[in-house]
């Protein structure tokens, strides 16, 4: 009997707990979110992601990178695999010069800006993440003109979600 009901009350904390934790999380997120450019880009990035319970908001700061990271990376497979298939040299040498502008935001720029979040090096992430912004744009431009872009709207989606990265940073900055 009265492990049973120690059973039950120990069970039932946990799922108050539980409740409890994901609901304070849903409230960080949202006032993280609320202060960045694009509020339903964040939240269902964030939400889209295991976050532990103790999340704050350097570590939702590194969510946010680590996801720019892997959607960075995944573009620039996509280029790579463009490059191959195309036979328009035009095309071939736009798509080149984007991945020379995705390469080092793979290699360095993210990994970099994601190290120094983890440091408290809030000022030198910031740097990363505008120069992550730059090359994006860089890339984009190169395809304003003739060539309708094949990477318009990842580029835009990485835009955003850079700038929603940003955003978040600023805010660690205080
Ligand atoms: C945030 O995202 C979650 C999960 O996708 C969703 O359930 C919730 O409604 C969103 N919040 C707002 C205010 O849109
Ligand atoms: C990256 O962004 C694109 C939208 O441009 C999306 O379709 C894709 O699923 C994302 N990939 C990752 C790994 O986040």
């Amino acid at each position: 009997m009265r492990i049973s009901i120690f059973v039950c009350c120990f069970a039932l904390n946990i799922i108050l707990l539980a409740s409890m934790t994901k609901a304070e999380n849903g409230d960080l997120v949202d006032q993280i979110c609320k202060k960045t450019p694009f509020y339903d880009l964040c939240n269902s990035t964030l939400h889209s992601n295991p976050l532990s319970p103790k999340i704050d908001l350097k570590g939702v700061a590194l969510i946010m990178v680590n996801n720019i990271l892997a959607n960075a990376t995944e573009t620039l497979s996509y280029i790579e695999r463009l490059i191959k298939q195309t036979s328009d040299r035009g095309l071939e040498q736009a798509l080149a010069f984007c991945a020379e502008s995705y390469i080092p935001i793979v290699k360095y720029t993210l990994p970099q800006a994601a190290d120094a979040i983890s440091q408290g090096r809030f000022g030198f992430a910031s740097y990363c993440i505008s120069d992550a912004m730059k090359e994006v744009s860089t890339c984009d431009k190169r395809f304003s003109g003739s060539t309708q872009s094949p990477l318009g709207d990842r580029n835009g989606f990485m835009q955003k979600l850079v700038d929603v990265a940003s955003a978040i940073i600023k805010l660690l900055q205080g």
